[in-house]
């Protein structure tokens, strides 16, 4: 039997997934994010302290960094030689850590949880 989806569209048209930003002191932001939007794209458009994107989403700078939830790491889609390159370079880097200008929203990933790092404070 096919899955159905049973958010609402958003304004745009697509779908609409929650996901939340848990930040260095412990607290947690839920933000419902477009699908095929950016985990970064969406931290900065809803001010989520922590998340700079200085190169935009080229993946070359590292300050989008966060550390991803151990129960959804290995449910993401593997990151590529771009990213696991840049990923050697942040400060604080974990088992889990990931680009979040690299993960693409979709519905599969209804409260995916990522962690700021206590190097992007
Ligand atoms: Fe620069 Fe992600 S925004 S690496």
């Amino acid at each position: 039997m096919a899955a159905v989806r049973t958010q609402p569209p958003s304004p745009a048209g697509g779908f609409m997934t929650d996901m939340y930003y848990v930040g260095v002191d412990g607290s947690a932001t839920c933000i419902d994010v477009p699908d095929g939007e950016s985990v970064m794209e969406a931290a900065v458009e809803n001010g989520v302290e922590g998340i700079e994107a200085d190169c935009g989403g080229a993946a070359i700078c590292g300050t989008c960094h966060v550390v991803v939830d151990a129960e959804w790491f290995e449910h993401l889609d593997p990151p590529d030689s771009v990213e696991r390159d840049m990923l050697y370079s942040v400060k604080h880097r974990a088992p889990h850590s990931r680009l979040s200008c690299q993960i693409r929203m979709r519905g599969a990933y209804e409260g995916l949880v990522v962690h700021i790092p206590e190097s992007q404070r």
